[in-house]
């Protein structure tokens, strides 16, 4: 008999999104069938028995737009979730304690882990190549096809939703979501700008608009997922200096975007 489960997901440059197919497929292997959706655009609630989310990991905690989302979802009322993360390095205790507000929820918890995928981050470090990329995610895709197994087998893993992580990780995380709320102040666009205006609509918190003179302008309300950065067709913006002369993460270019 097949099962029914719904997979929120957010993703800034699409690595979020293809591990959310991903899961998807694995899942109907076990008689999950899974539809997937992007938190940014859902507005209702028709839950599932089981319930998924999936999101990338920003300063080893859960992007601000997950937080809100989980916030707003209905109590668990004898439904079962699950939650993957996905990081470049280290996702701290990111995937745990989502988990452990989804318990506190009413949720049964069937799993939570993180896999590393591609760093889209290139205020740090300039994007890797594709060819590189595409053995992390082979990786990536290959744990997530073990977790979805073991979650559903007759003896899945014990999960421990009383994880908080180390104190230096929820310092960093508290320090990231202070910060966040003015990284729209340090984005810009470069002389390269054309005007296309794909940065707004490609963005998905729409937190840019174009200027009288058709120049992007950024506002508050900006997750810092550097969608923008790294899929501008013409390379044109930067964020502050720190992106200048760095090769952008367009692995999943167009596949993205809304
Ligand atoms: C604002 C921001 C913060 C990030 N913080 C972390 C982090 O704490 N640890 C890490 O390993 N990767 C970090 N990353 C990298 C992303 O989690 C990683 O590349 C992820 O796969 C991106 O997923 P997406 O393509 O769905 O947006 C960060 C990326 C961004 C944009
Ligand atoms: S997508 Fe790039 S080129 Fe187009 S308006 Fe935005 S910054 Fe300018
Ligand atoms: S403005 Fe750029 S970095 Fe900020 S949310 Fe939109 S696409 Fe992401």
């Amino acid at each position: 008999m097949n099962r029914y489960g719904q997979l929120f997901y957010f993703t800034g440059t699409g690595n979020t999104l293809a591990l959310a197919h991903t899961i998807a497929h694995e899942l109907d292997k076990q008689r999950v069938k899974v539809e997937i959706t992007n938190i940014i655009s859902c507005s209702e609630f028709d839950l599932a028995s089981i319930v998924g989310i999936v999101f990338p990991v920003y300063g080893f905690g859960a992007p601000r737009v997950v937080n809100r989302f989980i916030k707003r979802l209905p109590s668990g009322e004898g439904r079962s979730a699950f939650v993957v993360a996905n990081a470049a390095d280290e996702a701290g205790p990111a995937a745990d304690a989502v988990a452990k507000i989804l318990a506190r929820k009413g949720y049964k918890i069937l799993g939570a882990t993180w896999v590393k995928m591609p760093s889209n981050y290139i205020v740090g470090r300039p994007a890797i190549s594709d060819e590189q990329a595409n053995d992390i995610i082979a990786t990536a895709k290959a744990k997530i096809a073990d977790f979805c197994a073991s979650i559903f087998s007759p003896t899945p893993p014990a999960v421990n939703t009383d994880k908080s992580g180390s104190l230096a990780h929820r310092l960093m995380y508290w320090a990231f979501l202070k910060g966040i709320k003015y990284a729209y102040r340090f984005y810009k666009s470069n002389d390269k700008c054309t005007g296309c205006g794909a940065c707004v609509e490609m963005c998905p918190t729409g937190s840019i608009t174009l200027n009288s003179g058709n120049r992007p302008v950024w506002c508050r309300g900006c997750e810092h997922c550097l969608r923008c950065v790294n899929h501008c067709p013409y390379g044109a913006i930067e964020f502050g200096p720190f992106t200048k002369g760095k090769r952008r993460y367009t692995y999943w270019q167009g596949k993205v975007h809304k």
